[in-house]
């Protein structure tokens, strides 16, 4: 079984104004020149999760110019045992809007019956650059296994966002801090909790797959000292911080201050330390172990955005991708600049051409 788009359309989204794409759940390998319009459709399938989508855009951003009036998607979601009809829009740059199956939903609600992962080119930096982005990686896995982790992290965020600003006031009253640092305290260790369990989950994926990509050791690491283990223990931390957070203007312990460190296990090497086509395979292999887990967990293969995956990959180890990818039965939406990117997959995938001329993408199916 898997989470399939059997059928798409956008409507004013990017480059995009009418597309209509009908798939049958196989792998779908979209080619066409710089600036055709690729990536915004991956865009657009990433939408069918909760969140921002793979360039973690305004609602406002993506409505086409020059009108920018607004956008809408709509997909049927192929799902174990039913199909789905969803909508997602926005208009005039308001907060987009979720319909599932002619009702009103919120994103959580999204992220229930859809999994959606993802591998973009600016994640190819991801050992290399700040913390925020392996933090935001290991979120979406998490949020992969648990669709309710999306909660906890914005009640986390929610309550850290007003403590800070009592800090920044130099507000001392203990009652002021006592309420938000028990909200932190939940919603932290629920996001903790989360993030041990989709390591977990991805070790054991990987331990168990026969892959030709290099197994990731992964490791949460504190910017200083050890994540308190249970609620309680963070609340009494976050408690015990206020003096020095006052100092800092902002709070120095909890789960916003856990970075995911990866190791290249064969090597021993640390995966910031790897070469670019190293740190590349790891982030594959990672993204396979997660689809192989969840596919697991919830009975049915994630829908994979890969954007530009097979540039960096030699043509052996593209082929032994796309093996892994049919061999987990997702349906992976792939970009390319050229057909003969694919051509390992033959009929295994089906094929989409995007073009485009005086700013408007045309998607042909082939
Ligand atoms: N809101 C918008 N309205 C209209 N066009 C937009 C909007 N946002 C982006 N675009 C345009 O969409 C075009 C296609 O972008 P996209 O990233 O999908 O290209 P691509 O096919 O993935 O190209 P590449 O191979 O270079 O990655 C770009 O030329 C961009 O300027
Ligand atoms: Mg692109």
């Amino acid at each position: 079984m898997k989470l399939a788009l059997t059928q798409l359309n956008l409507s004013h989204f990017r480059s995009h104004i009418g597309a209509k794409l009908t798939l049958d759940g196989r792998p779908v390998a979209i080619h066409g020149s710089n600036g055709a319009g690729k990536t915004n459709i991956l865009e657009a399938v990433s939408l069918f999760s909760p969140g921002r989508g793979l360039r973690r855009a305004s609602a406002a951003e993506i409505a086409r110019r020059p009108e920018a009036l607004g956008w809408k998607l709509r997909g049927d979601l192929q799902s174990p045992g039913r199909a789905h009809e969803v909508e997602t829009w926005s208009e005039g740059g308001a907060a987009r809007q979720v319909r599932i199956d002619g009702k009103m939903a919120s994103q959580v609600a999204l992220g229930r019956i859809a999994r959606v992962l993802w591998l973009i080119p600016a994640m190819d930096r991801l050992w290399i650059e700040g913390a925020d982005g392996r933090r935001r990686f290991l979120d979406r896995i998490a949020l992969s296994f648990d669709p309710d982790h999306a909660e906890a992290a914005l009640a986390y965020d929610k309550a850290m966002r007003e403590r800070n600003r009592l800090l920044r006031d130099q507000v001392r009253d203990p009652a002021w801090y006592g309420a938000l640092e028990t909200q932190m305290a939940r919603a932290g260790h629920r996001i903790h909790g989360g993030r041990v369990a989709a390591l977990e989950y991805l070790s054991a994926a990987q331990a168990r797959a026969e892959t030709a990509f290099p197994t990731a050791e992964l490791e949460l690491q504190q910017s200083e000292g050890e994540m308190p283990g249970s609620e309680e223990d963070l609340r009494a931390a976050l408690s015990e911080s206020r003096f020095r957070d006052l100092a800092a203007g902002r709070a120095l312990v909890g789960p916003h201050r856990t970075d995911l460190y990866g190791v290249y296990a064969a090597k021993g090497v640390p995966a910031r330390d790897c070469s670019t086509g190293e740190q590349k395979a790891l982030l594959v292999s990672l993204i396979l172990a997660n689809a192989r887990a969840l596919a697991e967990q919830i009975g049915a293969a994630p829908i994979l955005l890969l954007d530009e995956v097979a540039a960096h990959l030699d043509a052996s180890r593209r082929a032994a991708l796309y093996d892994e990818i049919c061999a987990i039965g997702s349906q992976a939406w792939m970009t390319g600049t050229g057909p003969e990117l694919f051509a390992e997959l033959g009929d295994r995938a089906q094929t989409v051409e995007v073009t485009e001329a005086g700013g408007v993408s045309s998607v042909t199916m082939t």
